[in-house]
């Protein structure tokens, strides 16, 4: 803080003689992480912020949100939750206790011990990284900033942003600090999958790299109360490809198995038989299932930040890219296995009613970003077809130039179509009535084969991935 006078402060308001001593810096800092005093923000209230809030607060810290979205920032003042793996119950009880609480402005960072950036990292038109987000939360950030802070990028993100884009625009801030001296700087990134129980914010490990060894030390102690079990490594930058790894394993995974499932229609075989075949290993096999493409935030998105910063080095990620190709023509084959399947009924697709089944892109989710849905109902309606949808957890559609509400009356929309296209598989569905009532099914998923009777399961599979986010 820089009083009237131009004498410069830190945080508790004593003065800092000749540049705040470092050890001092630290080792209050961890005092007040270790005792939970710690005042926290967390930029950025979205489907890895919230959650994230929470579990600091319940841990003890006082954490204030900010959003530019000021009906996040409304929601939470009011207690209210709109994230679906965050309880109702949780976020009002945590503001009652004053632990919790949210803004739009940023100012608040002057009074914060530690920072969490969570803001998009989404692609431009062209496919390029768009990390103008995190450029413009760190240049709000570097206004407020002050000695004896930490802060963490979660935001997911090519290897060398910490330290090539967001470590500079920190120490341009009014107080020269010095980054692992009297101010923290690491990177962490969020595996949240959303609508999992099973492993949750809290209690999935995650992974932590400072920009030096004391960053992570500070670091570690920020995210150690809150978080079951932290993975430390060397640097920023493992731990920002450590993500990217995680997210372009599954992403090729996927492309494969779709292209096996592209190679099985060639060879009249069926996919899924191979498949749960192949699955019957113990060992040195992992299931990974085809279907309507990739679909989220993460997975289509997260393998091309690395495949562009691997072109600025002359360097081509080939799996990438074919992976990427592969996987991103998977809804124009559903679109075709559509027509075929009206050709063979013989009806043209044009002025046919077709009803998709499940809009978002997973399963148990709202979320339709990236969905492959709206690229088969795009080709769909393209073509003259006359496209309609439903799904419980998506009244409306409004994205990427689709405008459509979803049907209420599912018994009577399966009726009226001329075909069924199901793509996202949500648990509510009772397969075998869609079976009974549609007059024309095409399955992206094997959804219908759950209400058919289980053959005797084989050994039993230890690996889990099976999910197309
Ligand atoms: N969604 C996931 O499952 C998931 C999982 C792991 C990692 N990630 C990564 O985490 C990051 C955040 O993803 P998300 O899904 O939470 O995004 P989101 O869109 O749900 O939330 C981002 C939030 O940031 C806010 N925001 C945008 N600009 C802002 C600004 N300048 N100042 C303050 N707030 C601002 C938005 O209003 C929004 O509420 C991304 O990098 C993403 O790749 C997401």
């Amino acid at each position: 803080m820089l009083s009237d006078e131009g004498v410069r402060h830190n945080r508790n308001n004593q003065r800092i003689e000749g540049g705040e001593d470092m050890e001092n810096s630290k080792t209050r800092l961890l005092e007040k992480l270790a005792s939970g005093e710690a005042h926290v923000a967390v930029i950025g209230l979205g489907y890895v912020g919230l959650p994230l809030a929470v579990v600091f607060a319940e841990s003890g810290y006082r954490v204030t949100g900010i959003d530019l979205d000021e009906r996040k920032v409304n929601a939470i003042n009011c207690g209210s939750s709109y994230i679906d793996d965050v309880s109702q119950r949780s976020v009002q009880d945590l503001v009652c206790q004053h632990k919790l609480s949210a803004t739009s402005d940023f100012s608040v960072i002057a009074q914060c011990d530690a920072v969490s950036i969570c803001v998009p990292t989404p692609l431009r038109k062209t496919g390029d990284p768009d990390i103008s987000y995190i450029v413009s939360v760190t240049e709000q950030l570097a206004k407020y900033l002050l000695p004896g802070m930490v802060v963490v990028l979660e935001s997911t993100t090519y290897p060398g942003t910490t330290l090539e884009i967001v470590l500079p625009l920190l120490s341009k801030s009014a107080h020269r600090l010095k980054v692992g001296e009297n101010f923290f700087l690491a990177f962490s990134p969020e595996r949240v999958d959303p609508g999992r129980t099973d492993w949750t914010t809290r209690t999935t490990p995650k992974v932590i790299g400072g920009i030096t060894p004391d960053c992570l030390e500070v670091a570690k102690a920020y995210y150690g109360r809150a978080i079951d079990t932290l993975v430390p490594v060397s640097s920023t930058e493992a731990a920002e490809m450590v993500k990217l790894l995680e997210n372009t394993f599954r992403a090729v995974n996927i492309g494969l198995v779709n292209e096996v499932l592209l190679m099985c229609d060639r060879l009249g075989l069926d996919v899924w038989e191979v498949i749960d075949a192949a699955a019957s290993k113990p060992f040195g096999f992992m299931k990974f299932t085809p279907g309507p493409g990739l679909g989220g935030h993460c997975i289509p998105i997260d393998p091309l930040y690395l495949s562009w910063k691997l072109r600025t080095l002359n360097y081509t990620a080939r799996f990438i890219e074919l992976a990427s190709e592969v996987n991103t023509s998977m809804p124009r084959y559903w679109a075709q296995k559509v027509q075929d399947a009206l050709n063979e009924a013989g009806k043209p697709l044009k002025s046919s009613n077709i009803l998709v089944l499940g809009v978002a892109y997973k399963k148990e989710v709202g979320d339709v970003r990236e969905s492959p849905a709206l690229d088969i109902i795009h080709d769909l309606a393209q073509k003259g077809a006359v496209v309609q949808y439903h799904d419980p957890h998506v009244a409306t559609l409004s994205h990427d130039g689709v405008e459509m509400s979803g049907v209420s009356d599912l018994p009577a929309a399966l009726c009226e179509a001329d075909c069924v296209v199901i793509v996202t598989d949500h648990s509510v569905y009772d397969w075998e009535e869609i079976r009974k009532s549609s007059p024309l099914l095409v399955d992206t998923r094997r959804a219908l084969a759950q209400a058919l009777p289980q053959p005797n399961p084989g050994p039993e599979q230890p690996q889990e991935p099976a999910i197309q986010d």
